[in-house]
């Protein structure tokens, strides 16, 4: 980062300008979409380098400015909730000496001796999502996540699914708000994780983001299902505060059934507080949970209530975040791995190196931008990171060297020498083959035997290598050719007359598997597990979607189905306008015979009836009543007409409550809707 003082104003405003708009974008990443793209400690600078320059340009600082706002508001289908006490941030510090200075400022505060001790308390800083639980009368009524720190989301189902959080507590004041981190531990991050990739759900980027998307789900089974945990770290509203210090008050959390950590300790001043951080870091490889600091708090509550906080932050509490894990090594190659849609990455090959306790040997480049903004080429000193991500990268370049230019793109595949290119305005280079291309014919090969797609026992990845490498198997549909090389395959190393015989009944017996996971397993780009759903509901059979793919009116027809936007409906036109496509999914769909895609769908008096959903609905969301609507055989239409059977209508119904009266259509409230929800 450049000194902010060597910048002019108008760098400054510039600069900033930047800042608020990347760190917000990042904020979305992380929060919305549980998907980071940079490094928290990446993330971390460049809210440090906003501070600075707002620190040297007070006047220049945004209304927008990252600094203003605590946390993100969420966008999301929960409802929301007010905190009846903000849940606050913590002010980070990076150095040993910040921590002097914390402890030197609350003296100064407090106006006592340069000398004076100071009790703190020190504790993990757990890598979770902060939850508030609130006690009425000792009874759990309402969860939520921080939201912006004023404004949460309701999660209350969501708490009620883990162990951890106790329903009820005994002896609690009428009022308990108990605040702490809820988390995934790495062994049950790594284990869903597995799970996912099999079901061809989305792989998350590290266990904080897999317990935020665990949490924040609208259907609270998806959260039961989620092997989530809990600390208590803190508390919020209360009516009857039972002790006077911070670690009393934790363990009295601890005796009313809330876990904290057990690494909890308090200590005298500055010194025990840093050789605390020491002793936790060391102890960080063997938790089992992610953390990525300590954090220190005045362990008296009367000195923290006059403290008080400085904006969002309350000045009795300091974060000190660990540093990234990093080593230094050389990057040996790059090389270009191609993916099942054609995508060439660059991967870094390293000299093999130990960081944080794993021996990390490739890094992702993520694509060849990535590698011009590192300067780096094989043979390269580089710096390496693993923080908390999955996959490690490259955070700087340590051999000097003059201005490169751009790595060479490559023009063709590695894999099969056709021609590679990008598309108009994309970073991202594709090879053309299609399933010509030997890498991309193996990962295609993969998806459609995986768990979310045909799910075949005992045709694994090694096999799949095998059969491609013998000209058995190019294509899914050759899979069901198999039982063609039957005696060949007994001959084999590693084959038994048992082994073979299995895994033939294993494709034989999931013939007819159901029309979503086939169009899933297509491999169609931007067509996931939920969107290939989608499709086949719409469509009911992969041979009408197709024929919908081709005709004229392909692109509205499709924009038509709920859920599929133009991105999705393009990669679909796109993929059944490929003859070779048409010829292989026909060929594919004699032989695998999927059965049409059938919602469950309960018998009623509703059935094939449409419904109209208006004003606002109290508890359920829209989208929950449309699913209830489609479980019962009927049709959720988003407009009343002379069509309409039903129109189902909340408080602040309107115009279309007025229409369905003048039209005679039958109309309920959102209770007596439900009642006929209950009766289905
Ligand atoms: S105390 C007013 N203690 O870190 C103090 N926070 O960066 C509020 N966190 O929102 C928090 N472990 O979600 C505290 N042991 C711990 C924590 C912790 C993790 C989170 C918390 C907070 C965030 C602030």
């Amino acid at each position: 980062m450049a000194d902010p003082k060597d910048l002019t104003k108008a760098e400054a405003a510039n600069r900033l300008m930047r800042l608020a708009r990347e760190i917000k974008k990042h904020d979305a990443a992380y929060h919305d979409r549980d998907a980071p793209v940079i490094s928290d400690a990446e993330y971390d600078a460049l809210v440090a380098e906003n501070r600075a320059i707002e620190a040297a340009f007070p006047q220049l600082v945004r209304e927008d400015s990252p600094s203003r706002r605590v946390g993100h508001t969420p966008s999301s289908p929960l409802s929301k909730v007010t905190h009846a006490k903000p849940m606050l941030s913590l002010d980070n510090a990076f150095e040993d000496n910040d921590v002097r200075d914390f402890v030197g400022r609350v003296r100064r505060f407090l106006k006592l001796e340069a000398d004076a001790p100071v009790t703190l308390t020190a504790e993990p800083k757990i890598d979770g999502l902060s939850c508030s639980l609130r006690y009425e009368g000792g009874r759990l009524v309402l969860a939520a996540t921080r939201g912006d720190g004023s404004v949460g989301e309701d999660v209350t189902a969501n708490a009620r699914t883990i162990p951890d959080i106790p329903q009820s507590v005994v002896g609690a004041p009428d009022v308990l708000e108990v605040r702490g981190e809820v988390y995934m531990s790495t062994a049950d991050f790594a284990a869903l994780n597995e799970r996912q990739e099999k079901a061809g759900e989305k792989i998350f980027a590290n266990p904080r983001n897999a317990a935020a998307g665990s949490f924040r789900q609208k259907d609270a089974s998806v959260t039961k299902a989620r092997p989530l945990k809990f600390f208590a770290h803190g508390w919020g509203e209360i009516s009857d505060v039972p002790c006077d210090t911070q670690s009393g008050m934790v363990a009295w959390l601890r005796e009313k059934g809330f876990p904290v950590d057990p690494l909890f300790t308090t200590c005298e001043g500055a010194d025990e507080a840093l050789r605390q951080y020491d002793a936790i870091q060391a102890a960080r490889p063997g938790l089992g949970y992610e953390i990525d600091g300590v954090v220190y708090k005045v362990d008296r509550l009367d000195l923290q209530e006059r403290l008080g906080q400085v904006a969002r932050a309350p000045r009795w509490a300091l974060a000190h975040k660990f540093p990234a894990e990093q080593a230094e090594t050389v990057l040996e190659a790059i090389d270009i791995q191609v993916g099942r849609t054609g995508k060439l990455t660059p991967v870094g090959r390293l000299k093999p190196i130990g960081v944080g306790g794993v021996i990390v040997s490739n890094v992702t480049l993520h694509n060849f931008d990535e590698i011009d903004r590192l300067g780096v080429r094989p043979g390269d000193k580089v710096r390496v990171q693993r923080a908390g991500d999955v996959i490690p990268q490259i955070v700087e370049n340590l051999t000097p060297h003059d201005d490169r230019g751009p790595y060479p793109r490559p023009d063709h595949c590695p894999v099969c020498d056709s021609e590679a290119r990008s598309e108009e305005g994309e970073v991202d280079i594709r090879c053309e083959g299609g399933l010509i291309c030997p890498a991309q014919r193996f990962e295609r090969l993969k998806h459609f035997v995986s768990r979310g797609a045909m799910d075949v026992d005992g045709l694994g990845e090694k096999s799949i290598a095998e059969f491609l490498e013998l000209g058995w198997v190019k294509k899914p549909s050759d899979i069901f050719m198999l039982h063609e090389h039957r005696d060949a395959l007994v001959a084999r190393d590693g084959w038994k007359e048992t082994s073979v015989d299995n895994m033939l009944a294993a494709v034989d017996a999931r013939r007819g598997f159901d029309a979503a996971r086939f169009l899933f397993g297509l491999g169609i780009r931007h067509v996931g597990a939920v969107t290939a759903r989608d499709l086949m509901k719409a469509f009911e059979t992969v041979e009408r979607l197709m024929e919908v793919a081709r005709s004229d009116g392909a692109l509205a027809e499709l924009t038509n189905v709920d859920g599929v936007g133009e991105v999705v409906a393009q990669a679909v036109i796109d993929f059944f306008h490929e003859p070779h496509n048409v010829e292989e999914v026909t060929r594919l769909i004699e032989r695998a015979r999927p059965a049409p895609y059938v919602v469950e769908v309960a018998e009623t008096e509703w059935a094939g009836k449409t419904v109209v959903f208006t004003g606002k609905l109290e508890s359920v969301s829209r989208d929950e009543a449309k699913a209830q609507a489609e479980r019962m055989g009927a049709k959720a239409a988003g407009s009343v007409s002379a069509k309409t059977d039903l129109l189902v209508a909340g408080p602040g119904a309107g115009s279309k409550l007025k229409k369905a009266q003048d039209l005679g259509v039958r109309t309920m409230t959102e209770e007596e809707w439900l009642a006929e929800v209950a009766k289905a």
